[in-house]
């Protein structure tokens, strides 16, 4: 495509909402090509707005991602540094493709509702996940919204979440989840020790709450018992699951999806990991500490 075309497909983005809790599709985008500060900050205010944007038909190299990425913010590098892309820290790769008797990618997990890096100190703001080759018709990757589910939670409940606070475990999760990968070392473990976040947190840019916890990485409620903690995790986990708050994304090759991670969560939808190819490149985006 000429410059000029392209950069015509940025001037009038184009917003399809979903469902009504989550998810926005969004068209005459090209996020290859020069894009000004007021149509990113139009995706950037959808993107708090409707949590989820799924933008199709992109074509844009591992530097052209980074750099759109950059526009929210700063961006991590992940622990598993081992599934990064060559030379690029900051795109981590999930596949279960094997080249040269290696894992090009993190595989075999995320299968179960979580939010990235919610077990950082100042977990990721967002993350942008890029499907460069997919099955068809299995693979999705599932969203909730965190915010509709606190809010349709009775007001009992409600109250008494504002009170908790979840204690996020990286490496209790690890050690149970992740079983066929190699076991984390001494390094890896000291730069993931628990942290403490409000179960509930407000979205810094709309000022809704949403629920922050998750079966996959809150371990308790901070001073509560585990089993009881996990118990009601459960519990409201199975509430946010319910399909008025989720979204499932179809992946096309081309498909950028952008997620916040401060008011959902999301899960892979399984596939045949044994013949299927599956390759997505994921930035995450730097956040802050989570508040109330
Ligand atoms: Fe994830």
């Amino acid at each position: 495509m000429v410059a000029a075309a392209r950069r015509a497909l940025n001037e009038f983005p184009v917003f399809t909402p979903l469902t009504d809790a989550i998810g926005c599709r969004v068209e005459g985008v090209d996020i290859g090509a020069p894009m000004t500060d007021a149509v990113f900050a139009s995706l950037r205010r959808a993107l708090a707005e409707h949590t989820v944007l799924v933008l199709p038909g992109q074509d844009f190299t591992p530097e052209q991602h980074i750099a759109f990425s950059r526009r929210f913010g700063p961006l991590e590098d992940h622990v598993l540094s081992d599934f990064c892309l060559p030379g690029h820290p900051e795109i981590f790769v999930v596949s279960n493709i094997i080249e040269n008797g290696r894992h090009i990618g993190a595989y075999g997990g995320s299968k179960r509702y979580h939010s990235d890096l919610s077990y950082l100190d100042e977990p990721s703001m967002g993350s942008l996940f890029y499907c460069v080759e997919c099955p068809q018709g299995s693979g999705e990757t599932a969203f909730a919204s965190m915010a509709a589910a606190f809010e349709a939670l009775p007001a009992d409940m409600q109250a008494r979440l504002l009170t908790l606070n979840g204690v996020h475990d990286y490496v209790w999760n690890y050690a149970r989840a992740h079983k066929t990968r190699p076991p984390l070392t001494e390094a890896q473990k000291a730069k993931t020790p628990p942290v403490v976040h409000p179960a509930v947190v407000t979205h810094p840019e709309t000022g809704r709450k949403s629920l922050f916890l998750s079966e996959v990485f809150t371990r308790t409620f901070e001073g509560e018992d585990e089993g009881e903690s996990q118990a009601l995790i459960a519990e409201l986990m199975a509430f946010a699951e319910e399909p008025r708050f989720v979204y499932v994304h179809a992946w096309t090759p081309g498909d950028l999806v952008i997620w916040d991670n401060r008011s959902s969560v999301h899960k892979a939808m399984p596939f045949d990991e044994a013949n299927a190819r599956r390759r997505m490149h994921r930035t995450t985006v730097r956040g802050a500490r989570p508040f109330r």
